[in-house]
């Protein structure tokens, strides 16, 4: 299983809330603030060609539940991405939530990667750290630590959490047990037997005043295991230059601990199984259904096992999506049916339509008002009108159908020449007889028939009945006089 950050298997808060205001938002006044996020590192743990950040749970990547979370407390350009490690893919992955970006070339620690962003965070008066690979962190707790910053008059203020096995942490050591005052932050593998005993841990975030940050940044050093530049280093650095450096202990350390990212992913979406849920959604064996984080549902719609909603998915009122249908990136209207083992993409299906079992409606399709699709039809750049049907084994791309329309089992709209791909239109009212080929690009005119068998290959006027097939021959006795044949 693949681990993300450092894991601990279990632990226990201390819980000692400090006294803040509640506004977790942005704040409408006072002093300026960024977010940036550290997203620079390689993450060798995880053993793959894929960075570290852009691994995904709950369907999207790491890296942009720390933006999510970040851009609930900022706006999203004030936020910055210190990217790395493949940063081009990093960048072009997640330029679309509107944040900013910056280059560490090179990836020389946490220390480093806030040296390389002074130029961007000069401006504002306090900056909130995130880690890219913690995609846990919720904009409550990071509005929590920015307020008791601000009310602690702080030049550093670390959120910190009490495990009960805190390998692998950086710990921390207060100035005396009651404080809230840090003396320094030490990494496992620079601390002492005694100080490896502390349990109370640095989560990997901070807030920063600006100024005192960048007026001693320069004083860190590579002096460690690791020769590296160390954020946490910034502790002592700001207290020996009598800086007021504070930890704000969390009430809830799932949010910062590390974990097997399949769990994380697990969590997330039973989470979000719960949330919809709770909003009136009825989901049946919600441990088998994969949501992701941006779909929404609205209430009294029903689905069942081994679902699964993905990307921007939306889904109306009263539907049905019953088991083992795939949905991703689709729009389906209110009381929409979806039989067992759909597969939609980019799909659009208006109210009251009935799908599949069995169909697969891909990229374009636009399904109409109370139409039906059927058992193994497949639809593409398509749109079908109100109350149409196209109910069995039937392929439709490239084709403009309007309402009323019977297609027949087997049909085909023969749309790819080997070169080009061309139009069919069928208008309203028109029965198309089962395996008819359409070879577009071709027009079939409103309320006309299609005969079965059919392969059209020129243009049908309105209210006409066009046959393409060869006339049956009847060869009387013919069977008869064959069996008699074989006797002799
Ligand atoms: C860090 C803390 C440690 C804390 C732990 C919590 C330091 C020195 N230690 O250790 O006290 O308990 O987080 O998980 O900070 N990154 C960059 N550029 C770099 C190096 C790292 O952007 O040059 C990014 C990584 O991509 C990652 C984050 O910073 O998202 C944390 O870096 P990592 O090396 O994993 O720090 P930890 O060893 O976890």
């Amino acid at each position: 299983m693949k681990k993300l950050r450092k894991a601990s298997t279990s632990s226990r808060i201390s819980g000692r809330a400090p006294s803040h205001s509640e506004n977790t938002g942005p704040l409408e006044t006072g002093p300026r603030f960024a977010v940036a996020i550290m997203a620079a590192g390689k993450g060798t743990r995880l053993k793959s060609q894929l960075p570290k950040v852009l691994h995904e749970v709950g369907g999207k990547p790491l890296l942009a539940h720390a933006i999510t979370a970040a851009a609930r407390v900022v706006p999203a350009r004030d936020v910055y991405a210190i990217v790395g490690h493949e940063a081009e893919r990093v960048r072009s992955a997640l330029e679309h939530t509107g944040v900013q970006f910056v280059l560490q070339a090179e990836q020389r620690g946490t220390g480093q990667a806030l040296m390389v962003a002074q130029e961007a965070l000069g401006g504002y008066d306090h900056v909130i750290v995130l880690s890219g690979d913690a995609p846990l962190i919720t904009a409550e707790t990071i509005g929590r630590l920015r307020n008791f910053h601000l009310e602690e008059r702080a030049a550093m203020t670390l959120l910190s959490a009490d495990l009960e096995i805190p390998t692998g942490y950086g710990r921390i050591v207060r100035k005396n047990p009651r404080s809230s005052e840090v003396q320094a932050i030490v990494e496992e593998k620079s601390a002492n037997a005694e100080q490896r005993k502390i349990r109370e841990i640095n989560s990997g975030f901070y807030v920063f005043a600006v100024k005192p940050l960048y007026a001693n940044i320069g004083k860190l050093s590579t002096a460690n295991p690791h020769g590296e530049f160390y954020l946490t280093d910034m502790a002592a650095v700001l207290r020996r230059a009598k800086q007021r450096v504070v930890a704000w202990k969390t009430a809830n350390a799932s949010e910062v601990l590390g974990a097997e990212l399949a769990h994380i992913d697990q969590q997330m979406r039973l989470s979000k199984c719960r949330q919809l849920m709770e909003e009136g959604v009825t989901i049946f064996y919600p441990s088998t259904c994969v949501i992701d984080a941006d779909v929404q549902v609205a209430p009294d719609t029903v689905i069942e096992p081994f679902v699964q909603l993905l990307g921007n998915t939306r889904i109306g009122t009263a539907c049905r999506v019953r088991s083992y249908s795939v949905i991703r990136d689709s729009e389906i209207g209110d009381g929409v049916t979806i039989r067992p083992g759909c597969v939609m993409e980019e799909a659009r299906v208006a109210a009251g339509a009935m799908i599949g079992p069995y169909s697969h409606l891909r990229t374009g399709s636009e399904i109409g008002e109370g139409a039906h699709v059927g058992n193994f039809v497949e639809t593409k750049k398509i749109r079908l009108g109100k109350g149409s049907k196209a109910n069995h084994l039937t392929y439709l791309g490239d084709a403009e159908i309007g309402a009323g329309v019977n297609i027949g089992a087997g049909t085909i709209t023969c749309n790819y020449d080997g070169v080009n791909k061309h139009k069919t239109v069928i208008e309203d009212e028109v029965f198309i007889g089962s395996d008819s080929t359409l070879v577009a690009p071709v027009r079939v005119g409103k309320g006309a028939y299609v005969g079965a068998a059919s392969c059209i290959t020129e243009d049908v006027p309105a209210e006409a009945l066009a046959i393409g097939r060869s006339r049956q021959i009847v060869k009387e006795g013919w069977a008869r006089e064959k069996a008699a044949a074989r006797k002799k």
